[in-house]
């Protein structure tokens, strides 16, 4: 006997495809690059050199209760011996900056990151590329966008090359 109809794997893989399986399908290579680099703490430095969880302030546009700020190798040669950001200074290329926030002490929710690039399609004037993806993948503001979203509360009164920290916690 033979069988013309669709095997019912071929349905759930179609179904899925189809919007059941938002993340890794859909994700830009760019989000996906950034999403990879958040993950890696290698070479990393916490702010005021103290990876303890931060609450957040009541500036902050971003939900969760709890943070905690890093820097890449190249983004740490801007920090002063407390490790603070220091004054007047410009990331040089090649920076990461990635914010972790948590929804609890023990669950992380989203990485917001920050990578100066300069020649990237999707950076900003300042070459910012900005990252906002959950810690499950799932992108919440792509960096397609070129920081629409996050830019004009960046680039307020006291920032330094349009980050916070320093501001938020002195
Ligand atoms: C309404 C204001 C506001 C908006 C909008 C906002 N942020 Fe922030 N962000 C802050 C503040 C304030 C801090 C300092 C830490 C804190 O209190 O959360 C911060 C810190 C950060 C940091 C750590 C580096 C630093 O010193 O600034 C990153 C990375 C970051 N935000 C990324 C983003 C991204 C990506 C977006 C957009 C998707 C965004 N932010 C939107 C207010 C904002």
């Amino acid at each position: 006997m033979r069988h013309h109809s669709i095997p019912c794997w071929s349905i759930l893989l179609l179904a899925s495809f189809a919007g059941g399986c938002k993340h890794e399908a859909d994700i830009s290579s760019l989000d996906l690059e950034l999403y990879e680099l958040a993950q890696s703490t290698n070479g990393h430095v916490w702010y005021r050199a103290n990876d303890d969880l931060l609450d957040r302030t009541g500036g902050s546009g971003h939900g969760e209760p709890l943070l905690r700020t890093r820097y890449n190798a190249i983004a740490a040669t801007v920090l002063d011996s407390s490790g603070r950001v220091e004054p007047d200074t410009l990331f040089p290329s090649g920076s990461l900056i990635v914010k972790e926030l948590w929804e609890s002490g023990s669950t992380l929710g989203t990485y917001a990151v920050m990578l100066k690039r300069p020649g990237d399609p999707s950076a900003d004037a300042g070459g910012w590329v900005w990252g906002y993806i959950r810690a499950s993948g799932e992108v919440r503001v792509s960096a397609l966008e070129q920081g629409a979203a996050c830019r004009n509360c960046h680039t307020q009164a006291g920032h330094i090359d349009a980050t916070l920290m320093n501001l938020a916690f002195p």
